[in-house]
Formats: C-alpha cells, sequence, structure tokens
C-alpha cells in the first residue's frame, strides 16, 4: 500500500470514527497537569526548586528532581496531603521541617496524589528532556495515533486488527528510552518499516515535539 493511500484511509476512519475518550489519563501525564498548575510556582517549571512564587516568598522549596528518589510513595503521600506529615520520622523528615509547603488535603483526591507522585518520579529520573507541550501531544495522538498504538497507547488500536500490523507499545519505557528524542522525530516525520505513516506533510515540528513529549510521559 502506498503511504499516501494509507494516510487517506487513516483521516476517513478518524472522520466516522466516534470521538473516544480517556476514562483514565496516564498517572504522570495527568500528574504534570496538576504540577503545572498547583506546583511548579514554588517547586520551578523543572522542579528544582527555583519558582517564582519561592523568591517572592523567600522560601527554599526542595528540589524535586533528587530528593523524591529516596522517598517512598507512603512518605510522600504524606508529604503532599499534609496528613500524617507530623509523624514523619528519621531521615525521611528531611526537607520537610518548614510549613511552607502547603498541605494540599482537601483540594486533590487520592488518585490525583497518586498521579503527582507518578510525575515526581517522571522528574527525578526522566531520561530525555521534555521539548513540547504534553497537553498539544495528548490531542495530536488521540486524533492521529490511537487508531493504530491504542487509545493508551500499549499499541492495540483498531488498526492493528484489520492491518495485522504491531506498532510499538509506547507505553513500554524499554522499547522508548532507549531513542533519543530526536530518533522518535526522525519516525514520526519519516515513517519507519511498511505501516508507521510519515507524518511530515500533516504534521508541523513542534506537534511531533508535542507528541514526544507525550509519548514520554506515558511511557513512564
Ligand atoms: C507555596 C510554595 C509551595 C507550593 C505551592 C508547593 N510546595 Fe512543595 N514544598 C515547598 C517547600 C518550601 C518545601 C520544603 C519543605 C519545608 O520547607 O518544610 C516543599 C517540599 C516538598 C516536598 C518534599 C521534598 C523532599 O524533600 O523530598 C514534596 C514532595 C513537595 N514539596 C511536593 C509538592 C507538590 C506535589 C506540590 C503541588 C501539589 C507542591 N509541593 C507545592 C513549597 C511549596
Ligand atoms: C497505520 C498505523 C500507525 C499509525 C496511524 C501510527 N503508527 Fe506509529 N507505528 C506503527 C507501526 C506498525 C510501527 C512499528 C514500525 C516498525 O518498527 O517497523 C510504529 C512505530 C512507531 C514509533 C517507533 C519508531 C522507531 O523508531 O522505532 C513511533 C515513535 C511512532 N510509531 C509514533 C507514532 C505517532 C506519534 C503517531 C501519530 C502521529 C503514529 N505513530 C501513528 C503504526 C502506526
Amino acid at each position: 500500500m502506498k503511504a499516501i493511500n494509507l494516510i487517506v484511509i487513516l483521516l476517513i476512519i478518524q472522520i466516522i470514527s466516534p470521538t473516544l475518550s480517556l476514562a483514565n489519563p496516564p498517572p504522570a501525564y495527568e500528574g504534570r497537569r496538576l504540577y503545572v498548575s498547583y506546583c511548579q510556582l514554588c517547586h520551578g517549571t523543572d522542579g528544582k526548586g527555583d519558582g517564582a512564587l519561592a523568591k517572592a516568598m523567600g522560601i527554599k522549596p526542595a528540589d524535586l528532581t533528587t530528593t523524591v528518589r529516596s522517598r517512598s510513595d507512603t512518605i510522600l503521600t504524606k508529604i503532599i496531603s499534609g496528613n500524617g506529615r507530623q509523624t514523619i520520622t528519621g531521615r525521611d523528615r528531611h526537607n520537610i521541617l518548614s510549613d511552607a509547603m502547603p498541605e494540599w488535603k482537601d483540594i486533590f483526591t487520592a488518585a490525583q496524589i497518586k498521579s503527582l507522585i507518578a510525575y515526581l518520579r517522571f522528574i527525578g529520573s526522566a531520561k530525555h528532556e521534555l521539548m513540547g507541550d504534553p497537553k498539544v501531544g495528548f490531542e495530536l495522538y488521540q486524533q492521529y495515533c490511537q487508531v493504530c498504538h491504542g487509545v493508551e497507547g500499549d499499541g492495540d488500536g483498531i488498526m492493528t486488527r484489520l492491518m495485522g500490523i504491531m506498532p510499538m507499545d509506547h507505553t513500554n519505557p524499554n522499547e522508548t528510552n532507549r531513542l533519543s528524542n530526536q530518533d522518535l522525530a526522525k519516525s514520526i516525520l519519516e515513517g519507519k518499516g511498511r505501516f508507521m505513516p510519515a507524518w511530515h506533510n500533516i504534521l508541523s515540528q513542534s506537534d511531533v515535539e508535542a507528541l514526544i513529549s507525550y509519548i514520554r510521559l506515558l511511557s513512564h
């Protein structure tokens, strides 16, 4: 099948298929969304603790890119929610002695705190930089990629059965981490193998960067 025919078929499927919605957005993706709204003011865009409000308030939020690694999910839940924060003892008390870090228990559900932790784990272990806006990437992914790669990105979209193909599982960090952002961009723009279409006529460089950021969060 010529690449151009494939693209036409895909565009038709996209128009006729009902809008699919994600019941559960990927945790690290959802966590980043919450982080950007509620945490980066103090902890900074990259989590290094240099947010605009921190300077204004004269406080020193922890550098989340290093501190959270040694903390368990239970401890992080206590720190973020505030529930039981005062009962933390020993080495885990490090960095949480002031009350400058707000208590979020009335703001977030348990699931949202889990998502925030998933994003903090991503910040602490990310192998590749987020180049574009994952929110834009999420929308483009649902629009163009899920037919093959699956709504959840695990490679079981409806086209896989129709065409008998095995797209990359974007939720598997072993598959995605071995490729640099440049490698991924090249495959998306120029295509890969017989059935991964080339998107350079449809997507801009910044669209592709947004998609890559989404894939990075998806595979954490
Ligand atoms: C008003 C500023 C502020 C905001 C907003 C804020 N923090 Fe903090 N955070 C701090 C400060 C300051 C500390 C250092 C703790 C201390 O001084 O007791 C801290 C510490 C932490 C720690 C402990 C770090 C460690 O040592 O491992 C975590 C985890 C954390 N914050 C997560 C978050 C999350 C998640 C959000 C968003 C939901 C958030 N913070 C929002 C100020 C803030
Ligand atoms: C027609 C089905 C199809 C669609 C639509 C599709 N892909 Fe793929 N994709 C594949 C297949 C099949 C592979 C495996 C290719 C191979 O390794 O031979 C793949 C592989 C990939 C890879 C791995 C490339 C590598 O270097 O190993 C990336 C990244 C990727 N796709 C991203 C996307 C993105 C982003 C979109 C949406 C813009 C998308 N794909 C849409 C079928 C598809």
